[in-house]
């Protein structure tokens, strides 16, 4: 669908945030769908790109998503200016599972991975554990606090925060809250997502991780985007499933690490 932008603002470096109108979208989307969008600019036609959805709006038909400019898509989408419409469509893939009553949520994310977990801050107050390479990548933590969330950082070069590896983050604040029941959320580069997984299965932890993978149609029909999950019984205890549309969320009990 055609979509009318209402902003599209640099927020930080090469992160810009995107608003546009999509009521139906809106209505729907939830922690960990993505869009798939066309840019389309001066016949520069170019494949979709997918974007999490980071907010959306039911009373104001916006969606608005965060993204880096990596490339020749998201270099075009910077141009793009208000009254300029894309076509858009969503919500797409599976969404987090949202929070259960008994359970302290912790987002844990890898650079743009911040803006898929934002709305989970909508269920109830968590904390996000932010890590990124430099302080030119930790994005939305000011977001993330004004919306209850403890918010502690990690860069790899300290120019933010901790020193290290956002998973550094996580001993102490297992530490910190003994006998609570702790559900981690991740999002962000498949190393962290990794480490993540594998640091999760030896505390005994649960989550679930956004598994983000290049991707052609979006939907399910071309396998141009699959990623190994755990197949217990198969021949090789692996399968391949389809992050579009399979994911890109996975329970961490189908997280394939080597
Ligand atoms: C489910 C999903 C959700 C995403 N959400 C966001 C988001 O909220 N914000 C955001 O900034 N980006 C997000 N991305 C990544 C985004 O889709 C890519 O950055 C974008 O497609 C790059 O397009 P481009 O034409 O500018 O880059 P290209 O010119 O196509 O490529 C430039 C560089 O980016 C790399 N790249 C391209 N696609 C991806 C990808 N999917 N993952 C990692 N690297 C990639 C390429 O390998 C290349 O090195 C998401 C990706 C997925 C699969
Ligand atoms: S992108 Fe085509 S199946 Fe996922």
């Amino acid at each position: 669908m055609n979509a009318r932008i209402i902003a599209n603002t640099r927020i930080l470096g090469d992160y810009f945030r995107l608003v546009f109108a999509a009521p139906e979208m809106a209505e729907r989307a939830a922690a960990g769908h993505f869009t798939h969008l066309r840019i389309d600019r001066r016949q520069d036609r170019i494949l979709r790109r997918p974007f999490s959805i980071h907010d959306a709006d039911r009373a104001t038909g916006e969606i608005t998503v965060v993204y880096k400019v990596v490339g020749h898509g998201t270099t075009v989408l910077s141009q793009l200016v208000p009254g300029d419409t894309i076509d858009a469509l969503g919500p797409q893939g599976r969404p987090y599972t949202p929070p259960a009553d008994d359970v302290l949520p912790v987002a844990v994310a890898g650079g743009y991975g911040a803006a898929a977990m934002f709305m989970l801050t909508r269920v109830r107050p968590g904390v996000l554990l932010m890590g990124a390479r430099s302080a030119a990548d930790v994005i939305l933590t000011d977001r993330y606090r004004d919306a209850g969330y403890e918010v502690r950082v990690a860069t790899n070069d300290g120019s933010l925060g901790e020193k290290g590896f956002v998973t550094d983050l996580i001993p102490r604040l297992l530490a910190e809250h003994p006998g609570e029941k702790l559900f981690f959320y991740g999002c962000g580069p498949h190393p962290m997502l990794m480490a993540l997984a594998k640091l999760l299965r030896d505390q005994g932890l649960d989550g679930e991780l956004s598994i983000d993978q290049i991707m052609c149609c979006g939907v399910g029909a071309c396998f141009g985007c699959v990623v190994k999950v755990n197949a217990p019984g198969s021949a090789d205890g692996w399968r391949y499933a389809r992050s579009c549309s399979e994911g890109p969320v996975f329970p961490l009990a189908d997280v394939y690490t080597e």
